[in-house]
């Protein structure tokens, strides 16, 4: 079945007070909140678009874009800085050729860098989707995101 957004909105009074319990709402059925669920809601709320639009950039966990099949999480807590995650992070970054919160044109990859994600053992740790990767090098990262792109690794 596909994603309506009416239906969430609907589920909610007309009031200003749910515009983010609302977008949030979208996000986790949707995973993204499409452009037009933002301006179905400015007129379900009568508020402009322009208020809705910058609720939903202001916080980090609603998307206005799809996110990617595969989350890359890339730890850039003190454990893994020291051991050189700065060094993946760019290598990641420059492979899938976006920048950190993006999704990669091919809607494979979206990545985040995050702080501690509990592996400090095995520092510099990278994340993707609930798969640890740890004791990450430049190289190891190239070969782990062909991989992803092979489809070689499975949930
Ligand atoms: S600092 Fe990276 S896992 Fe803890």
């Amino acid at each position: 079945m596909s994603f309506v957004y009416e239906e969430i909105i609907h589920g909610y009074p007309k009031e200003k007070r749910y515009t983010l319990a609302i977008l949030q709402d979208i996000q986790k059925r949707n995973g993204f909140i499409p452009r037009e669920a933002m301006e179905y809601l400015s007129q379900y709320l009568g508020l402009p678009v322009s208020n809705i639009y910058s609720i939903a950039t202001f916080y980090k966990a609603l998307s206005l874009k799809p996110k990617g099949k595969h989350i890359i999480k890339v730890c850039s807590g003190t454990a893994c800085h020291i051991r050189g995650s700065g060094t993946i992070k760019e290598e990641l970054l420059e492979l899938l050729g976006i920048k950190p919160g993006e999704t990669s044109e091919d809607g494979l990859f979206s990545v985040e860098v995050v702080n501690c994600l509990g592996a400090c053992a095995l520092a510099p740790v990278v994340v993707i989707d609930d798969k640890y990767y740890g004791n990450m090098t430049k190289d190891k990262v190239k070969s782990v995101i062909d991989q992803y792109k092979e489809e070689r690794v499975h949930g």
